[in-house]
């Protein structure tokens, strides 16, 4: 049994990791190791029915031991200690969830329902690091996999709807406490059915702006608002996030010429599911019961929800995706512009496509 190192596996997306590998018994065919960064010594969790110690996380020598290695520690201890490692002349292969490496030439995004031909000819080529995708990207292409796959994407502009999680778990500990002091202002009012609602929005607005909600972690409150940016700004105006998209996503598909990604990241109060409405500027004219059999026929998680009001408003949101593999795509219509123009909306969990299952589908092809 090959010995498999995990790192940074307590925090929200390792746990959400973890979870995942229980469920579907992936420590039966392993040997796990669990590394802290900060408390190597204590005892390591008994996810597989023994008890051991946990290691440094920053011991080279006890990582260079190990034949793979799982991260979801970040891109600061990834940058800090990969390339130590891998100048010490590990050989081990290499599973991140940090952005750090992505793009490196000698790394492959992993999203193997997507990208499995990608990934199988690297490792044939012997490429030995892996790192999950963005996961608005990876979410995307959960959904629309079958557009691109048949070639029948000329360009995609999308707005999207992220969810609180995608910064990270005192993100949504703070989205949750603001919500929670604008409902308090207003909670006796609002039991008053006679009250006047501009009066209630007014105190609520007023408490939004008063700079006591706390926002250490978003900057601005997004309980009751939204804000039109997600990470660090670039040069030529887009967001880092919104960079990702043309990126990571001819990347993963290894397309030999590159298809246009690009449109507005945009951060919501929604929980774990970031929701995106494309633009899609197909190659050709197709019907939208053969786009529909195309999306749905990719892989085995997409779902296709027809363009149906109540279908939409029950299958095709956070609330009805949260915690499910399911990638559903609906309003599939043809716009206004012409034929070749389709609309979709996509929802998917960030934290599980998004993040933790494409490195628990890549630890597998590597034993
Ligand atoms: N960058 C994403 C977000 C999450 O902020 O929603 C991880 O890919």
């Amino acid at each position: 049994m090959k010995n498999v190192g995990f790192i940074g596996w307590r925090g929200m997306v390792g746990s959400v990791l973890m979870q995942r590998m229980i469920e579907e018994r992936d420590f039966d065919a392993i040997r796990p190791v669990f590394f802290s960064t900060s408390q190597h010594g204590q005892p390591a969790p008994t996810f597989t029915g023994q008890q051991g110690t946990l290691q440094d996380a920053y011991d080279i020598d006890a990582l260079t031991a190990l034949d793979i290695i799982i991260t979801c520690q970040g891109g600061d201890y990834t940058n800090d200690i990969y390339p130590k490692l891998r100048a010490s002349g590990w050989q081990g292969y290499w599973i991140d969830a940090a952005s750090s490496l992505r793009m490196n030439e000698d790394s492959v995004i992993i999203l193997d329902p997507v990208n499995h031909d990608v990934i199988h000819d690297a490792l044939d080529r012997g490429i030995k690091t892996f790192a999950g995708g963005n996961c608005t990207v990876s979410l995307m292409l959960m959904s629309l996999g079958g557009l691109f796959a048949n070639d029948l994407v000329d360009w995609v502009s999308v707005a999207t709807y992220q969810a609180a999680s995608g910064g990270g778990a005192r993100h949504m500990r703070e989205l949750l406490t603001q919500m929670g002091m604008l409902h308090n202002s207003v909670a006796k009012e609002l039991q008053n059915p006679a009250s006047a609602i501009l009066d209630i929005e007014r105190k609520v607005t007023e408490l939004g702006r008063s700079g006591t909600l706390p926002t250490d972690n978003f900057g601005v409150p997004l309980a009751g608002s939204l804000i039109p940016w997600i990470d660090k700004a670039l040069d030529n105006g887009q967001s880092k996030e919104e960079w990702k998209g043309q990126a990571e996503t001819n990347k993963i598909l290894a397309t030999k010429e590159i298809i246009p990604v690009d449109g507005l990241c945009v951060r919501v109060g929604a929980l774990r599911c970031h929701s995106q409405a494309f633009t899609i500027k197909l190659k050709k004219d197709v019907e939208i019961p053969e786009i529909e059999q195309i999306l749905a026929s990719h892989n085995d998680w997409v779902k296709v929800v027809p363009n149906d009001r109540e279908l939409s408003m029950r299958e095709l949101t956070p609330a009805a995706v949260t915690g499910t593999l399911s990638t559903p795509v609906g309003r599939l219509r043809k716009l206004n512009m012409g034929p070749q123009y389709l609309s979709a909306f996509t929802v998917g969990d960030q934290l599980l496509w998004g993040a933790a299952e494409p490195l628990r589908r890549m630890l597998k092809f590597v034993l």
